[in-house]
């Protein structure tokens, strides 16, 4: 029987029902086990991870991988690549992938291909002798969405592989593995775990060659994450709909109030999702001075927890130059949307 999501969230990853056996899956704090098993060793396998893994395996179609972190789960990816691999990306995303992506090429460690994800044609032509397409949709914090469908074709129809980020979208949107995509990867500190209080990623994929050697990478890299957090993470993915769907509603709504707003030049929204960036009519301190000023929501960085928080991008040196100065990235949580607007209309009117 093929369930929704909604029903999986909540499901996937239970341990085995019988009489007294817990609803949730234990926290394994183990870095040893019994000899004579398949798993061994706490850097190979944890029965905590599983759960967590199965939980994601299941929204997102794939056999999937737990690491320490979003940033583990795409080092794991670009660390399986051969030495000088061409590699497709887009030329503004996660200001932590972009550095990657530039430490990489300046090292010959890749050869690293910017294009602008929106022009398909563009991303197509750069394909030509690539190992990889890397495919961040929505982008960060732009929110540029790809015509994830025709790349994926395109690149299917040259052999060449295709990872996509599908942190902002999440697997209620799209489903990256059902369009033939090899990767899906999520920040699960995201909207998966929802809470703003652990930092994981994954990777999943139907392709057991390419799991065989992700599962080494991570052996070896030793990014796993801990068993905790693990738990943490499928806590958080039981509400995950309910929350996303609601953030969203919430979002939707602001997106039509600011963008009647006088203080607000231009609102960036894909149409799905709770992220929201948008410039206001002003310097960089004129949009600094409006996070500073919101009473409910927290000036932070992050997203895609419950809470809502925004911060000006460019406020990190690392962030892109061609992110405008003056744009802040609103991440919309569950609180009632009055409340949130309210917090809104006073820092911009503050200015
Ligand atoms: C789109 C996207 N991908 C990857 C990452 C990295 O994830 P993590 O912070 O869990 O390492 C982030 C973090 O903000 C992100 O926004």
């Amino acid at each position: 029987m093929s369930i929704h999501p909604e029903t999986s969230a909540i499901t996937a990853g239970r341990p085995e029902a019988g009489p007294d056996a817990p609803l949730n899956p234990p926290i394994i704090s183990s870095s040893t086990y019994h000899a004579g098993g398949p798993v061994g060793y706490g850097r190979y396998g944890n029965e905590t991870w599983t759960a967590l893994e199965t939980a994601i395996g299941e929204l997102e179609g794939g056999a999937t991988l737990s690491f320490s972190s979003g940033m583990a789960a795409i080092s794991a990816v670009f660390s399986i690549l051969p030495i000088g691999a061409p590699i497709v990306a887009s030329n503004q995303g996660y200001s932590g992938v972009m550095t990657l992506l530039n430490q990489f090429h300046a090292s010959g460690r890749l050869e690293v291909r910017l294009v602008e994800i929106t022009h398909t044609e563009e991303v197509i032509a750069a394909m030509k002798g690539a190992a990889l397409v890397w495919l961040e949709s929505p982008t960060n914090p732009c929110l540029d969405v790809a015509d994830l469908p025709t790349i994926i074709a395109a690149a299917k129809k040259l052999g060449i592989g295709v990872g996509v980020d599908n942190t902002f979208a999440t697997p209620l949107v799209q489903k990256p593995l059902s369009m033939g995509a090899d990767i899906v990867m999520h920040s699960v500190t995201k909207f998966l775990a929802g809470h703003s209080d652990v930092v994981l990623g994954s990777l999943s994929t139907n392709d057991e060659a390419l799991y065989k050697r992700l599962d080494e990478s991570r052996r070896f890299n030793g990014s796993i994450p801990g068993s905790f957090e693990a738990w943490l993470g499928v806590r958080g993915i039981r509400t995950f709909p309910i929350r996303f769907r609601a953030a969203e509603r919430n979002a939707q709504e602001l997106v039509t109030r600011l963008s009647r707003h006088p203080k607000v030049t231009k609102v960036r929204y894909p149409g799905f999702g709770a992220i929201i960036s948008f410039e206001v009519d002003g310097t960089a301190e004129d949009a600094q001075k409006v996070c500073e000023s919101s009473k409910l929501i927290t000036h932070a960085t992050s997203l895609g927890g419950i809470e809502s928080l925004w911060e000006r991008r460019r406020r990190w040196a690392l962030e892109s130059p061609s992110v405008p100065e003056q744009l802040i990235r609103l991440s919309v949580g569950c609180e009632h949307v009055d409340d949130l607007w309210e917090d809104i209309h006073q820092a911009l009117t503050g200015l």
